[in-house]
């Protein structure tokens, strides 16, 4: 990614794009600023390139803080003049329905787009980034006509008090490059579902697919000024975290930046929901199915590439099964199958930027220097077409204090640890300052739930790994986040309760 003043020359587009994908990608890209397509005030860009080659696909207007002011004031009008304002809730209902039938429609292209902006495999794009936005907006198309408020049974009985719920306001929604479509549905459901209006800024690495969806937010007529889309890096983000017309922030993304965001919500005491990072801890019981455990455990890190917030990055292991669980790993992973996204034999893409590869490869570093043994992998793969690829990297140590069992790497990097009993193993899971997930492998299901309660995470997944359910909330304990996503938890962090109380 980098900072340009003009439109650059944009590379060949590669092979396994659809007709809808290339005429989309062959488009001059621009900010969605109320029904305004346009460049940035001062005409920045920035690049996005392809992780499977390192090229250029296109570039996007790199949005500033003028930019930022415009879109939240128009984000402000929708929300308190436009015709959104006074919508019956069914029609809202049926809009964001609409922008799921739209996403439905547009499946094939979107994940083609997503697949190259961000390298993961176009199946999986299809499948689950945007099967699951698909089933995110149906979801929190339900909720609008649910939305209600209560009379309240107060002391003074000459009184009527009653609650009403209403829309948090203008939402700025920060998004990251692992998930960029489903991410950002995940926080534009819900806040369309309350009734609120929102400034998305996908991430700089993928910003592609928000800039799709937010045409096609239009095009199923949401009203303008409902949903705009801002480009741009970190400083757009910083600046709409910092705008006074935002009520509340919505961020996905490094616990760095999340706890930067969270000090300034609470200086200006805006509402926030963070969900960041993770290191979580993926059980195998001594009992367990062991093949299931060890497909499932494969599948909880390398996914995406390891590109996941919920990824089972830390391994404990039985001593008396270590070995097995681990040869069993390390045979999968020899034989994943590598390359770009668009390539529809591909197991595992590359990584999302070299900045990533580095950082990654950083952790492999220090987990060798540090004393781990380095089962497989580890070293970048250099494929044809150049690009960011990493093998399926596993680690085993007894130790849980280096650097590559603590911190989180967001790379195909395993970390499996031998152990000898549940209490044991429980307060190992524990000592994270990261608490996003845990899993459990065991047919011993009485083990299963008191183990369950004992570990201190947000999800916890028992013989199965990252099931995720608009229904179901999600969200972190302690740097992983605050608040939850998904559900009615989900649905609550878009609404203000307000209370109203009248003589009779
Ligand atoms: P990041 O947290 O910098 O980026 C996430 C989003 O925040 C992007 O849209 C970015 O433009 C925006 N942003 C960056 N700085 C900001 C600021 N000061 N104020 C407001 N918005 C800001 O994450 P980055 O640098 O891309 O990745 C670094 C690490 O973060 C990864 O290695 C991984 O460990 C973690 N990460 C975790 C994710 C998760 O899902 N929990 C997703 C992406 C990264
Ligand atoms: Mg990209």
């Amino acid at each position: 990614m980098s900072t340009t003043d003009s439109k650059s020359a944009q590379g060949a587009l590669p092979d396994g794009l659809g007709t809808h994908a290339r005429a989309f990608l062959s488009r001059q890209q621009l900010l969605l600023i109320g029904s305004q397509r346009c460049e940035a005030a001062d005409g920045a860009r920035l690049q996005t390139l392809d992780p499977a080659t390192g090229r250029v696909i296109t570039d996007v207007p790199q949005a500033s803080a003028a930019d930022v002011d415009l879109a939240v004031g128009v984000a402000r009008e929708a929300l308190t003049t436009g015709p959104w304002a006074t919508l019956a809730a069914a029609e809202r209902g049926r809009l964001i329905w609409a922008l799921a039938d739209a996403v439905e429609v547009h499946a094939e292209e979107l994940s083609q787009i997503e697949s190259l902006d961000q390298g993961k495999p176009v199946g999986l794009a299809r499948f689950v980034d945007v099967a699951m936005t698909v089933a995110h907006l149906r979801y929190f198309a339900g909720w609008p006509t649910k939305i209600e408020g209560s009379v309240v049974p107060v002391a003074d009985t000459g009184t009527l008090c009653y609650t009403r719920r209403e829309p948090v306001g203008v939402c700025a929604a920060i998004i990251p490059w692992n998930f960029p479509l489903l991410m950002a549905a995940w926080k534009l459901a819900p806040a369309l579902a309350a009734g609120c209006t929102v400034v998305l800024k996908p991430a700089e690495q993928t910003p592609l697919s928000a800039l799709r969806l937010g045409e096609l937010a239009l095009e199923v007529g949401l009203p303008p000024g409902v949903v705009n889309v801002l480009t741009g890096d970190g400083q757009t983000g910083a600046a709409l975290v910092d705008h006074a017309g935002v009520d509340k922030i919505a961020f996905t993304g490094s616990t760095a930046v999340g706890r930067e965001i969270g000090a300034k919500a609470g200086q200006a005491l805006k509402r926030v929901t963070l969900e960041l990072g993770g290191k979580s801890a993926n059980i195998i019981l001594p009992d367990a199915d062991i093949d299931a455990a060890v497909k499932g455990s494969y599948q909880a890190i390398y996914f995406n590439s390891g590109q996941a917030c919920n990824a089972g990055s830390r391994l404990f292991v039985p001593a008396e099964r270590y070995d097995e669980v681990v040869s069993a790993l390390a045979d999968t992973a020899r034989s994943a199958r590598l390359g770009p996204g668009l390539d529809p034999g591909t197991q595992l893409g590359p990584v999302v930027s070299a900045e990533q590869l580095a950082r990654v490869l950083a952790y492999v570093e220090s987990g060798v220097a540090e004393g781990a043994e380095l089962v497989i992998g580890g070293e970048a793969v250099l494929t044809d077409s150049g690009g960011y690829f990493l093998a399926p990297t596993l680690f085993g140590t007894s130790s849980d204090d280096l650097k590559i069992s603590r911190e989180e790497i967001f790379g195909p990097v395993l970390v499996a640890s031998p152990y000898d009993s549940l209490e044991e193993v429980a307060a190992r899971a524990n000592a994270s300052e990261y608490g996003l997930a845990a899993g459990i492998w065991t047919r011993d299901l009485s083990n299963a739930h008191r183990l369950a309660a004992m570990l201190r995470a947000g999800s916890v997944y028992i013989n199965r790994w990252g099931s995720v359910d608009p229904a179901a909330p999600f969200g972190g304990f302690k740097a992983s986040g605050i608040g939850r996503e998904h559900g009615h938890d989900g649905l609550d962090a878009y609404l203000e309760t307000k209370t109203v109380w009248t003589a009779l």
